[in-house]
């Protein structure tokens, strides 16, 4: 059968391509699937920038900011799925958008694709490092302070040196402050482990991707069981704190401000879209996968910041590791904070290993389309892994991870992601206009009405953002399309992949 195959690289191929390695088999259940997608959206999102997001923007309120995001997920994962579903090869939505909008569009979303796994990656590491500090200390070693964080901050942070409280937008890219730091340390050391391993190739099997779920899970319903029971009034009353007179700053803005920023944690639910085609029912089951690992997380999330800032004080949690700081505030949860940080661990370096291999195979993807240098997709001869494209992406994944603060990497993850979004709602409404006999093994229910509101709330959720990380939006798209123009417009190729019709008949 002349279909699509997986090579040693993780990466598919049509049957133009390298030597098949083997067929991919249909035998993903809708279990399966929901424990894929937790695997990939749990991790720094729930476990540091919900800190982040309640201390800074909406204190309690930020239980309504987890469901208000997910909402929003639910509506571009429906549509994510439709496209996976036509063309369920390596790339994601780059791919996807080559076969179906062109080179330019494909580069775009490519390029904001860099955003949500590279940067994101560094993300989690920078979350990674905080837990990996805590759990150092409770072990009685001390990282030392000049190498335990990043040497940049913003103004808005209330730890940076140049703290203002009154600095926002705009005002805040004026005042990146120095901590004194040299380098966040423990955050390139996890990127660079994670790198090697994935250099020589690693097998993510089900079991292993199983076992993190498990892990990740238990900590997150332990924390729940064991800290609702202890709730203080005291810390939700307002449970929506008042607006300070700034927009973002507390009130109802700032509980959607802070649904822009959290939106990070439900990153990672496109897995299970990616996954369609070796889904065994992919009409039914992928849907069931995104739907249900995304209400999974959502109720979960709702309930885990409900807890937090209900066992401490909102004002408290903006620090690296904000789970094991609100159990450790009150003597009847402290002895929770040892398996927080082990959990935290074990389950934000898996999401950095996912992201970076993610990472790897989008430049693998761009490389061979000719977008990019064809060294992003030169295979190493032993370990048939894309080697170069994974050390570059593990490079400046490191850089990112070692220089800059949690809250800067995370809105710019969230924004790119979310434009990324955006452009594949409008983009399955266009196929359905010029292609409406295509092969859709799933098809996004209600799509003239899921569709938009896709594009509303994700467009809404970008413009609730901070103005700089705009301006960082903006700077790194003017970098994208100066990179098109030096070199993809004149090396890419024609798309690998297209769309097959149905055929007259079964119409
Ligand atoms: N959703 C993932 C996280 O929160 C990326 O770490």
């Amino acid at each position: 059968m002349a279909g699509p195959h997986m090579d040693q690289t993780g990466v598919l191929e049509g049957p133009e391509g390298p030597e098949p390695e083997n067929e991919l088999k249909r035998a993903l259940g809708p279990l399966h699937l929901i424990a894929l997608g937790i695997g990939a959206i749990i991790g720094a999102g729930i476990f540091v920038i919900t800190g982040h997001a309640a201390a800074s923007y909406a204190g309690p309120g930020v239980v309504i900011s987890f469901a208000i995001a997910g909402t929003g997920c639910l509506f571009a994962g429906l549509c994510y799925a439709e496209y996976a579903a036509m063309i369920p090869v390596a790339g994601s939505a780059y791919t996807y958008t080559f076969a179906t909008l062109g080179r330019f569009m494909a580069w775009f979303i490519g390029w904001n694709l860099v955003l949500e796994y590279l940067a994101a990656a560094s993300t989690v590491a920078v979350g990674w490092a905080g837990y990996f500090n805590d759990l150092m200390r409770y072990l009685g070693v001390t990282i030392p302070a000049k190498f335990a964080s990043a040497p940049l901050c913003v103004a808005t942070d209330v730890h940076c040196p140049i703290y203002n409280a009154h600095a926002t937008g705009i005002d805040a890219i004026h005042h990146l402050g120095t901590t004194g730091t040299f380098f966040n340390l423990p955050a390139v050391a996890l990127i660079a482990l994670v790198t090697m391993v994935l250099i020589v190739g690693v097998h993510l099997s089900a079991n292993f991707n199983n076992a993190m779920v498990a892990i990740k899970l238990c900590i997150v319903v332990l924390v729940i069981a064991a800290g609702l029971p202890h709730v203080v009034a005291a810390n939700q009353t307002p449970f929506i704190p008042a607006n300070t007179g700034t927009w973002g700053n507390f009130g109802w803005s700032g509980v959607l401000r802070a649904t822009g920023v959290i939106f990070f944690a439900y990153i990672g639910f496109d897995a299970v879209s990616v996954a369609a085609q070796e889904a065994r029912r992919p009409q039914r089951d992928v849907p069931i996968g995104i739907l249900g690992s995304l209400l999974i997380c959502t109720v979960l999330y709702m309930l885990m910041s409900y807890v937090l800032t209900g066992l401490a004080s909102y004002t408290t949690l903006n620090v690296a590791h904000p789970v094991s700081m609100a159990t450790s505030s009150i003597p009847e949860t402290r002895w929770l904070s040892p398996f927080v940080n082990v959990g935290a661990v074990v389950g934000l370096a898996s999401v950095v290993l996912v992201l970076i291999l993610g990472q790897s195979r989008i430049f693998y993807a761009m490389g061979k389309d000719g977008m990019i240098p064809g060294l992003f997709c030169s295979v190493h001869p032993r370990f048939r892994t894309p080697w170069k494209g994974t050390v570059i992406t593990g490079v400046f994944a490191a850089i990112l991870a070692g220089a800059l603060p949690l809250d800067i990497l995370g809105e710019l993850v969230s924004i790119g992601t979310l434009l990324a979004f955006v452009i594949v709602c409008f983009g399955v409404m266009v196929l359905r206009i010029r292609r409406p006999r295509a092969i859709r093994p799933f098809r996004t229910p209600i799509v003239w009405v899921v569709a938009p509101l896709g594009i509303i709330m994700c467009g809404a959720m970008m413009s609730w953002l901070p103005a700089d990380t705009w301006l960082r939006l903006l700077a790194w798209t003017v970098i994208g399309i100066i990179i098109f123009a030096v070199y993809g417009m004149h090396h890419a190729k024609a798309p690998r992949w297209a769309i097959l019709d149905a055929p007259a008949a079964a119409e």
